[in-house]
């Protein structure tokens, strides 16, 4: 039966019996104990990280790296984890900033992590995406001299993005690549931390992935402003539970400290 109200796939399409098989062939290891039950690396088993990092190559046909690479329990989760060790909405982290509309259940997490409503900012979208003019508005009138230097040393943004730039949940709207470029050049300006939803990226049936944001922020030189949140709920199944996050080492680092 189709459940209308909550967005879950199909049963038939959840591949129970490729799991069962999956995980017979990965516990009857004989280093199964150590390998998979016992406490792991950090960031994720490095043999995970390795083949993830030549899955999304494929996928986005530009090449992604385990180095910039942390495993997690899906992007609600990893999400939640992002805002809880990367800003502190009381004092440093004056904003939270929205494509409007946006997908409703991450509201929720930002109340969880302290946030609240009256720094929550909605940002428009156009036919190319976000409203990159209203938002370098926005941030020139309340940082004025740019990056918050006094505020800086402590390692927490002095503003968060959260957004979906491929296949926005609800307006499936993509972002121009000329915005990717300038967003992440106002994150640099601003100290900005941008958490870029891509977990419907893979699902682009026409044409290429867009690039997708953290790939501007890696290739270019400064501090680390995205990171890109990935997860196997859209293209695998659900309740796996199990993603990704995509960023400099340096924030990777970070953010694998589980
Ligand atoms: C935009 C968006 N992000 C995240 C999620 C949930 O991802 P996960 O299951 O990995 O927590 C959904 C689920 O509908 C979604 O639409």
């Amino acid at each position: 039966m189709i459940d209308l109200l909550i967005g879950k796939p199909s049963t038939d399409l959840l591949p129970a019996a490729l799991f069962a098989k999956a995980a017979q062939k990965a516990l009857e290891r004989s280093d199964a104990p150590s390998l998979i039950l016992q406490y792991g690396p950090e960031l994720g088993n490095a043999n995970f990280l390795d083949r993830l990092a030549r899955f999304l190559s494929l996928e986005y046909h530009s090449t992604v790296e385990s180095q910039h690479l942390c495993v997690s329990t899906g992007a609600s989760f990893a999400l939640q984890h992002m805002l809880t060790l990367l800003t502190r909405p009381e004092s440093t982290t004056r904003f939270a900033f929205f494509q409007n509309p946006t997908y409703h259940l991450v509201y929720n997490i930002f109340l969880d992590c302290g946030f609240k409503k009256d720094q929550f900012i909605p940002v428009s979208e156009n036919d190319t995406g976000l409203d990159v003019d209203a938002l370098a508005e926005f941030l020139e009138k309340h940082f004025p001299q740019g990056k918050d230097e006094s505020n800086n040393d402590d390692g927490f943004y002095s503003a968060v993005m959260y957004c979906v730039p491929t296949h926005a949940n609800p307006t499936s709207s993509i972002l121009s690549a000329a915005k990717r470029a300038r967003l992440v050049q106002l994150a640099r300006r601003y100290n900005m931390l941008i958490i870029c939803d891509d977990v419907y990226d893979i699902l682009t049936f026409d044409g290429n992935v867009p690039k997708r944001l953290v790939a501007y922020d890696l290739e270019t030189e400064g501090p680390p402003v995205v990171v890109s949140n990935g997860s196997f709920s859209k293209i695998l199944a659900p309740g796996a539970r199990v993603g990704w996050m995509e960023a400099q080492t340096a924030l990777i680092q970070r953010l694998g400290t589980w």
